[in-house]
């Protein structure tokens, strides 16, 4: 079934397109914070060993179900079970959840893009100040940077899996990497900056609650990108002579790795130009962090290094971010493009102005939603709270579905792809694997406990958020 599909031209081009879809905001802002505030080098132990136990398994069984199918993942479960229609349940949440994703995450990137051009023209002060971000959010100028990140998108994507996406990863990966070197060694060297280093990795037991275990969980299920059809589709562009569980490491150690070294970055940052912090006092959302924290710290450094050496380090952080948003964005938008490709026929082109269209007109329901109109604002009650369109999508595809599809994931394996013919996927292009106690370790994990973990985060979520309920509680 080897049909003319697209495929990534390397290896490394793989890897570094899987770890740009990863690395995201999360990485750079929500990870080091959620870290300093839950216990420090504690926190990152156990994040750790949830990316090594439990979600490389489920990551390494979304590419494989990708690359045996050479399907999107609507395909991919039809491919595995032709006849019974609920499994394909399965598939169409993998569409419909990376296309909502989207949507949300384009409006955060437009703001990305505005914060960067802010900065670029000179007006790092403005953006400090605490009123900025309401304004700019409800500003005019936010549909021109709509329409400026649906054309770099659409071009990225139009030209491909190769020409488009891996390309773009081949550029902006190595750039985000340099880039976050050397604020670290920048910001390392500041007055103070050890303090930061020292709440960073000082552990603390005493920090470690259930509520820390579970978002640590998912924080890091989201992190690799699971649970949203990426991963499929982006093994069913892989080669077979590439191996995936070496591959699917790399990618787990490198989306690890910034998120560690973000840390360096940004709590030194912090400590440095604002010696009195109390991390435990820091917003845990990543967005109210980047755009109304970072830029008063950032501002804060022109006492240091002037107004323009500040405006310089907040101009390369806010590049950096929007690298990481823009390879996030692109892969997750090719997974209903490929979708429409693979399942109406679509050609690529048509499927992104018909995907791109409707896309766009989601972003602008968010972006009318702080306050502009009302209907959308106010959109919806739970919970206990009234809630914007923005909101709402955030809270059921980002942080509600994904441990689902994962679970989906995990039941596919278990109970409809013979053991065999999954070990012998992975077993492509990595002679190695078989036998290992790693390729034993797979597939018990994936048909024991991660089904169980996954299912258990998806109820405790769905209790606390729309029913006020926390189960945790429980243990505690
Ligand atoms: N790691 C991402 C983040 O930190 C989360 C994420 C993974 C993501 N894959 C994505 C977000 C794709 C958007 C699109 O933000």
């Amino acid at each position: 079934m080897e049909n003319n599909r697209e495929q990534f031209g390397s290896r490394l081009g793989f890897i570094l397109a899987a770890a740009g879809s990863a690395v995201g905001i999360g990485n750079l802002v929500g990870f080091p914070v959620n870290a300093a505030k839950n216990g420090g080098a504690a926190f990152l132990l156990i994040y750790a060993l949830f990316v090594f136990l439990v979600c490389l398994p489920v990551m390494m069984a979304e590419l494989a179900a990708g690359r045996q199918s050479r399907k999107n993942p609507l395909g991919a479960y039809r491919h595995f079970v032709p006849q019974q229609k609920l499994w394909h349940i399965g598939g169409w949440l993998s569409l419909i959840t990376p296309y909502m994703i989207a949507v949300f995450y384009a409006v955060i990137t437009v703001w990305i893009l505005g914060y960067l051009s802010g900065i670029v023209t000179g007006n790092l002060d403005k953006l400090a100040d605490s009123r900025h971000f309401g304004e700019f959010i409800n500003s005019d100028s936010v549909f021109f940077y709509l329409a400026a990140i649906t054309g770099l998108v659409g071009l990225i994507l139009v030209s491909g899996v190769r020409d488009g996406i891996e390309r773009g990863a081949k550029v902006m990966m190595p750039a985000l990497f340099l880039m976050l070197l050397g604020l670290v060694v920048f910001v390392l060297f500041q007055d103070n900056a050890l303090a930061g280093v020292r709440f960073y990795l000082i552990p603390d037991i005493g920090k470690i609650t259930p509520e820390v275990v579970n978002s640590a969980m998912g924080q890091a299920f989201f992190s690799l990108s699971l649970g949203m059809g990426i991963l499929i589709t982006y093994g069913s562009y892989m080669d077979k002579a590439n191996a995936i569980p070496s591959s699917a490491r790399m990618v787990a150690i490198t989306d690890t790795s910034v998120a560690f070294t973000a840390g360096l970055l940004i709590l030194p940052a912090i400590f440095s130009f604002n010696p009195e912090t109390n991390p435990d006092e820091l917003s845990s959302s990543s967005i109210s962090l980047i755009f109304t924290f970072l830029p008063k710290i950032f501002l804060a450094m022109q006492a240091a290094v002037g107004y323009f050496g500040a405006s310089l380090v907040a101009g390369v952080f806010f590049l950096l971010v929007f690298f990481a948003a823009l390879t996030s964005l692109v892969s997750i938008i090719e997974v209903p493009v490929s979708g429409t490709m693979d399942e109406l026929g679509y050609s690529r082109r048509k499927s992104l102005y018909v995907l791109g269209t409707s896309m766009v007109l989601f972003a602008l329901a968010c972006a009318l939603s702080f306050g502009r109109v009302d209907f959308l604002t106010s959109f919806i009650s739970y919970g206990g709270s009234t809630k914007s369109f923005f909101e709402l999508v955030i809270d059921i595809f980002y942080e509600t579905i994904l441990p689902l599809n994962g679970f989906i994931i995990c039941l596919l394996v278990a109970l409809r792809w013979q053991r065999d013919k999954f070990d012998r996927e992975l077993e492509a292009g990595a002679d190695d694997f078989r036998g290992t106690l790693f390729e034993r370790y797979i597939n018990f994990s994936l048909r024991t406990f991660v089904p169980v973990l996954l299912l258990l985060i998806f109820i405790n979520t769905v209790m606390a958020k729309y029913f006020g309920i926390s189960l945790l509680n429980l243990f505690a």
